[in-house]
Order: structure tokens, then sequence, then C-alpha cells
């Protein structure tokens, strides 16, 4: 039989991949399941090159940590990628290019919010063009494979994770990762400004225990079905080209040796049909968590799973041929690992553009449109909390503002822990942004540490920003808290500047919800700015002086103490004595959180009303209502739908998300909204497999946040056409 030439691009890429294939020897295979890091490059070339030469190495990670977020160490180097390729492509026997990765999470030159900020723009379409800024940048450096989107499911705040999440609900993570995987991959893969994607971690890695990272899991089958998985389901229909399988044992089988969930729901239920990577190590530490004999049944069981490449390759590198030889995996199944990596390879062109013009590379790094959109998207994704007597928006040029704090100036910490190659430099400060657009005359401000000194520019402002919040470095990758409190002495400061008597906007930073006393019983105005990137300076300017409306809206509830976690709003119902607020919750604490999920206010004031059905057709509902600006201003409400039924087979949650839009709306206006939701979405898994909707009545539930709705009961003979109850 004739072989087929895999490098003509005018065959289908599955005959590409069957031709290379049948060329390949094992060794090569091997090598193709191969992800190696970066690990002192210079010094270690030759050895390098030479395995990239015998074509032992399928891709790269450009990171040289465990840690990357943490300890970002070299940067990229286009020519250092051009060169390695080289000689994979010219010199090794069957010229298949290396696939480089890098953990592009939320930028590159240009860096966006933070994802868990994000979220909260309930923006997926901004969302969307912002990736495909940052996959200009990355790729453009020779970077072809990113790990995002994470879409853990997050309900816990002491994760120092949470950061890259979108937040706890399903529904709206769903619908994040797909718009990231959207910007990351484009509407053509192969082409020069897209990059692969990485759904991660697969799965359930965010419910780890005590909210230590790489602990425990334990998720039940029918939350993992309603709860987790369904993020993943979102990413598969957006068509995300790889998975990344998490370090948690879930419940006794650690994910990255769990046939039922890679093999069995990911590719067979699911037909996902690109490929797998381990986390960093997570192979070998299947012997590490006992469950393998050695570091050779490790690699067979991740293989026999469905993990196609091993990240840090010695799992792969060293035992797969053993395991091979052994009979614990069969020839077919490393065959259909390299095709898929294969697959993906062909997929994203990389045979076609091997290479990557350096020079051209330094001209699309922060470009303005990036910056604009990124401005935008940190506008977005800003949170207005508190608003007393309207404050906010502060006057332009007839306020003298005090610009204080221990986030006053600070730049790296808007970047976030994993942040691999955004500068400090070009971040702005909120000093700056503020000073920007409102005159360095108009602006006062301290460099000092020392909070006597803040006080002191407070006395002689008229109204006082003051910027506290946690450091980059405690949250992240392995960087949990075990108290939800803000750093020390940062209480007290606050209550130093409350104790001028000036009016005060505490502009808050950080990676996660973080409850403060003296914020909730002090500050005028209350503005979560998260970690919010390159332009998290000029945003917040914008937004305090009434350039942009805040529109953000929270996706993880915010605790009043750390004791009420797990604290999230799709909370399934009380048992005994739910009618007496008394035995609630706690006894030192109210059940209620201090900002529900939703929650976000705007410098207008909506009103919703005249909810109704509108019709049921098709197999689609839909839900109509009034929303009303009753303010002087232009303004974006994020509307949110929700449901819960009368009836169902097992416990479900009081509520949940079920669809959401942002909504511009003009000044002193009214506008008729309508929602339309599947009505076979309003089912749930009892099990992994039964995805079940049994007919029951319904209500849903509109309005501006989960704590504050107004609700519209449909009976059951109106959703199906037959009366149950
Ligand atoms: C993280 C992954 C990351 C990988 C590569 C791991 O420690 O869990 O999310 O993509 O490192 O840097």
């Amino acid at each position: 039989m004739m072989t087929l030439n895999y490098n003509n691009p005018d065959l289908s890429t599955e005959e590409r991949v069957s031709s290379l294939l049948s060329l390949m020897s094992l060794e090569e295979k091997i090598g193709q399941l191969c992800q190696s890091p970066m690990l002192e490059y210079d010094s270690k070339k030759q050895e390098y090159l030479s395995q990239v030469r015998s074509g032992l190495v399928g891709s790269r990670i450009l990171a040289d940590t465990a840690w990357a977020g943490n300890a970002p160490g070299e940067t990229v180097d286009p020519e250092q990628i051009n060169e390695i390729q080289r000689v994979a492509v010219e010199q090794s026997r069957l010229g298949i290019p290396v696939i480089f990765a890098r953990d592009v999470i939320y930028g590159q030159s240009t860096v966006l919010p933070i994802p868990l900020a994000q979220s909260c723009s309930w923006n997926a379409s901004l969302v969307t063009d912002a990736y495909r800024d940052v996959a200009l940048e990355a790729s453009s450096l020779g970077i072809n494979w990113t790990f995002a989107p994470m879409m853990d499911v997050v309900r816990d705040p002491r994760w120092g994770r949470v950061i890259e999440s979108f937040g706890e609900d399903p529904l709206l993570n769903g619908a994040m990762a797909a718009a990231v995987v959207k910007g990351f991959q484009g509407d053509d893969l192969a082409s020069p400004g897209s990059l692969v994607s990485c759904a991660k971690h697969f799965v359930g890695y965010g419910a780890s225990e005590s909210g230590c990272d790489y602990d425990t899991t334990e998720i039940s089958e029918n939350t993992l079905a309603n709860v987790y998985l369904p993020p993943f389901k979102a990413a598969i229909n957006a068509g995300v080209k790889t998975f990344m399988s998490g370090f948690n044992d879930l419940g006794g089988t650690p994910v990255t040796s769990s046939k039922d969930l890679i093999n069995g729901w990911l590719k067979k239920d699911h037909g996902f049909d690109g490929f797998v990577v381990s986390d960093w190590g997570s192979i070998s530490d299947l012997h590490h968590f006992r469950v393998a004999r050695d570091e050779v049944h490790a690699a067979a069981m991740a293989l026999d799973a469905g993990v196609d490449m091993a990240m840090t390759s010695e799992a792969y590198q060293d035992h797969l041929h053993t395991a091979l030889e052994a009979g614990l995996v069969t020839i077919q199944q490393i065959d259909d690992a390299v095709s898929r990596v294969l697959t993906v390879k062909f997929e994203a062109g990389l045979f076609e553009h091997p290479y990557v013009d350096a020079e051209k590379a330094q001209l699309c790094q922060r470009a303005p449109e990036h910056t604009n959109r990124a401005k935008e998207l940190a506008q977005q994704s800003m949170v207005l909390l508190k608003n007393r007597d309207n404050l906010l928006p502060l006057v332009q040029n007839e306020t003298k503002v005090a610009v204080v704090g221990p986030h006053a100036h600070t730049q790296r910490q808007h970047l976030g822990s994993w942040c691999l190659d955004g500068k400090s430099d070009d971040v702005v400060s909120i000093y700056q942004g503020i000073k920007d657009l409102i005159g360095e005359q108009n602006v006062l401000t301290e460099y000092s540490a020392l909070t006597d000194e803040w006080v002191e520019s407070a006395h002689r402002a008229d109204v006082v920003v003051l910027c506290v919040g946690e450091s980059h470095r405690s949250s992240g990758e392995a960087r949990n808290i075990a108290e939800l409190k803000l750093p020390s002495g940062q209480e007290e400061a606050i209550e130093a500047i409350a104790n001028t008597g000036k009016p005060f906007v505490v502009v808050q930073c950080g990676g996660r919800p973080m409850p403060s006393q003296a914020i909730s019983r002090h500050a005028d105005a209350h503005l979560m700015a998260w970690q919010c990137g390159t332009e998290t300076g000029a945003a917040v300017a914008d937004l305090l002086f009434g350039r942009a409306c805040p529109s953000g809206k929270l996706t993880m509830t915010f605790p009043k103490s750390t004791g009420q976690i797990p604290i999230y709003y799709n909370k399934k119902p009380l048992g005994k004595m739910r009618d007496f607020a008394d035995y609630r919750g706690y006894k030192d604490v109210d059940r209620a959180p201090l900002y529900p999920f939703g929650y976000g206010l705007s410098y207008a004031k909506f009103r919703y009303s005249d909810v109704e059905l509108m019709s049921v057709a098709d197999g689609k509902v839909k839900i109509g209502f009034t929303l009303s600006n009753l303010s002087p201003i232009k303004a974006t409400e994020i509307c949110q739908l929700y449901f819960s039924r009368a009836y169902s087979s097992c416990t479900r949650p009081e509520k949940e998300l079920i669809g959401f839009e942002r909504v511009d709306i003009e000044a002193c206006s009214s506008r008729h909204v309508e929602f339309e939701v599947d009505i076979d979405g309003l089912g749930y898994f009892e099990t992994i497999a039964d995805y079940v909707n049994p007919k029951s009545a319904v209500t849903f539930l509109v309005g501006p946040n989960s704590d504050d709705l107004l609700p519209l009961e449909c009976t059951s003979s109106q959703l199906y056409q037959t009366e149950v109850n």
C-alpha cells in the first residue's frame, strides 16, 4: 500500500494522521506523548536538541517550575522557539513539529483582569474579543497552546486558585469558559493568531478540602454531574481541543487515573476528539497516592484512563515502553493517544507554519486596541458594593482627592499571581489613573507606608480614596489562606481614615471575596477592584469619576465571616427548623452573606416589574419583564433569571441561574426584556448518566441579584401541556 504524504495539506487530517502514524517507531510515538519543561535551556541545550532530533519531544512547556504562576522564571524567547522547532522540523526523521505550551491564563503583554473578576462582567462576547487579543500577542511569540480556561466551580474563597475560576455557578462558569475557548481558538485554529486552548482541571479540583490546594476532594456523583461537570461540557461544545486532568483524588480515585471520567464521560460519552494532558507530575502522583505500585504502573494507569500526554515527560518517557512490554498497556492505546496529539498539531496548522517572526511579534504586543479592550473589561469586572448617599461618582475638578493606602501606588499587584509575562511598569496604578484623569493639582497622595501620613493627607482633602487589600502573593496556586481578613493593620487604617470625618471610598484589591468589618462599618463607598490587569488604575479612575458607570456583579458570594464557608447561592433546602430564624445558621453570625451572588450596584437605579409568561412553544419558554431606569444617566444592568422546581426526584438547589443578559438602558426610560429558556434545560442529573426532567410546576425568578427576585409561577400544564402539580 502506498503511503500518503502527510505533509500534503490537501489531504484530510485523518489521512495525514494515519499516514504519519504508519511511519513512526515506538520511540517516536512515545515522544509525541511527552511534554518537557524549560529547565536550564542554555546549559543543557545540546542534550535537549538531540532529544528533539530523535523525535522524543512532542511538546515543550515554557515554564521552569511546577509553580509557574508563583515563580515566573524565564520569559518566552521566539528565537529559542524557532531554534528548537528547526531541529524538530528539519533535522528529525519525520519532521513533526513540537507544540509549545505556556500558561497564558489571562494575558500576555496586555494583561486582563483575573478570570474571577472577568466573570463579574457577565460579558461573554467582550471576554472572547479580549482573549482574541491575548491569543494574537502570545501566538506571535511562538506559543501554540495555552492551559486555560480553568473552569473549576469554586465555593471556598480560602483556596488561592479561585482567582482563575469564573465563580460558583455552573452555567456562568460554562458560558465564560466557552467565551475564552472561542477567543483563544478563534474560527480557524490554523490561523497564526490562534492558540490551542485547554479545559482544566478535569474535574472537581475546585472542591479541595478545607480550601487547601492539592487536597483531597469528596464530591457526590449527583453534585459532580450537576455542578462540576457542566462547565466542561460547555467547553467541549465550544470546540476546545485539549483537556487537563487535575491533581486531585476524587472520592478514592485520583482523576488522572479515572477511566470512568476521562475515557468514559469525556471521550466516549461526550465524543471529545482532542487530547488530554496530565497536570504537572500528576501521573507520578499516582504512585505517591499509592494507587499505583510503581512509576511504570502509574504511567500505565494514566494511559489506560485516557491521559494522552504527560506534562513533564518522565512519566511516559521513562516508563511507557516498559508498561507496553509488561502488557499493562496496548499499542492500540498508544496509537490512539498519538493520533489525538497529531490531529491537534495538524489542525493547529503547525506543519504549515512551524516558525514565528520574532521581529513582527513585538509589533502586536500591547497594541492600543488590546489595551482599550482590557480597560473596558476591567471597568466591567469591578463591582460597586456600597455607595452611601451617592458619594460616587465623584465630581471632577471640584474635589481635592487624597489617594492613599497600601495599594495606592502598587503595580505588580494588579497582575495577579498567574501572570508570567506582563510587566509591572505597564500597569497603571490607581494613583496614576486618577491623576491622569483629574490632573495632578487635584490629587494628594502619600508614598510613605506610615498610616499617620495617610491620615494627614486625608485631613487636607475633600474626599479620600483608600486603596486596600491583600497581596497577589496571597492568592494563586498553593496560596491559600485560613482566615478571610485584610492583611494586618488595614482594618485599623480604615478606622483611622474614618476618624478624620472625611467622606471616603475604599477600593479593595485582591484575588478573592474578603470581608472587612471596618469597610462595612465605616466606608461610604466600596469598589471591589480585584486584580484587574495592566489597565487597573485607568478603570478605577473612570468608575470613581463617572466616566464609566459600574455594572459588574459578583460571581462568588461575599461571606461575612470565614466560618460561613462553604457559602454559595445555589444551596439545597434546609431541613428541620428552617422556619425559625433563630435556629438557622450560627449563634454568632447569621446565615446570610455580606453580599449575595449576582450583587453589584450601578450609579443608576433600576426597577423590575411586570414579569410575565410570554409563550411556550417549540420546547422553549419565554419570560418577559419590564426594566426601568429611574435615573438621568444611561446605564447597563445585568438582569438575571433563576428558577426553582416544585418537584424533583432528588433534592435540587432552592434556585438556579438559568439566564442572564447585560441590558443597556437609556436614562429615565423603560424597556421590555425577554429571556428564552429551553424547557429541556430545566432538568438535572440524577446520576452522571441519567438526565431527567420530571414534569413539574416551576417558579421563574427575575431580578438584579440572587437575593432580590420577582417570582413568576408556571404550572406544569403551561410548560408541558399536562397537569402534574
Ligand atoms: C497547574 C496547572 C498549570 C501547570 C503548568 C500546574 O501546577 O496546576 O494549572 O497549567 O502547572 O504550569
